[in-house]
């Protein structure tokens, strides 16, 4: 039996934003079996997030939480925490989630987010989305990626789980590389999402060292 098997789905309480192709990702790998876990509620920062379709059409609960609705972050993030905590999520999934959070003391290192590129590189305040190709290709690196790691009260922070590197080519524009990057994400987020479901994470400081799979078949404990 698969090692995750033994263990209850992992809880998901994803967060959007926008287009929710991330979210979509994580539904399919899901249906294929590549990811044990379970999508038990989607928050939205916006009432007109197209990811929110995906949500609707596999009948997982949605709510609606707008930042102008609060006065503070603190009491955003309390919202948001307090919704999670009722759907007894194990996991917070930032799945292109703009707004900025609060990370409550109970969700330490249960919040996780994917930055498309390699942190601590382009990353910080104001490197979302198109902004971060832009800035890779106009600084002339060779090499980008894409980043999953635990989030803490610093943008984009929080212990890096795994990282996969993507060739910056000649020819990228900020779509070409966009693309090639988020098909790295892809692989990437239900992957970490995975070790997560499977217990073989723990954070010792900033490093997050992964166990070996309960069944002996690994290559290597690094991704
Ligand atoms: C992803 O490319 C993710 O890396 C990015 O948002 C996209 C997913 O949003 N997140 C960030 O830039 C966070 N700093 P989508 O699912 O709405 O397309």
């Amino acid at each position: 039996m698969h090692a995750a098997l033994a263990q209850p789905p992992l809880r998901l309480a994803v967060l959007i934003s926008g287009t929710g192709r991330s979210l979509k990702n994580m539904l399919d790998r899901i249906d294929s079996g590549q990811l044990h876990a379970k999508v038990v509620l989607v928050i939205s920062s916006t009432p007109t997030a197209h990811g929110l379709q995906f949500a609707e059409k596999a009948g997982i609960p949605i709510v609606v939480c707008e930042r102008k609705n609060h006065a503070s972050q603190t009491e955003y993030s309390r919202e948001i925490f307090q919704h999670c905590h009722a759907c007894r999520g194990d996991v917070v999934v930032l799945a292109g989630f703009i707004k900025r959070l609060t990370i409550p003391a109970d969700f330490e290192n249960r919040v996780v987010n994917i930055h498309p590129a390699l942190v601590p590189s382009f990353s910080g305040k104001g490197f979302y989305g198109h902004h971060v190709h832009e800035a890779v290709l106009e600084y002339g690196v060779k090499i980008t990626g894409c980043t999953v790691h635990f989030v803490d009260n610093e943008y984009d922070h929080g212990p890096v789980i795994l990282q996969k590197a993507v060739p910056v080519m000649d020819r990228d524009t900020p779509d070409t590389l966009q693309s090639r990057v988020f098909a790295a994400e892809c692989e990437a987020y239900p992957e970490a999402l995975q070790l997560l479901a499977e217990k073989r994470v723990a954070v010792d400081g900033r490093r997050v060292r992964v166990a070996p799979p309960s069944d002996g078949s690994d290559a290597g404990s690094s991704p």
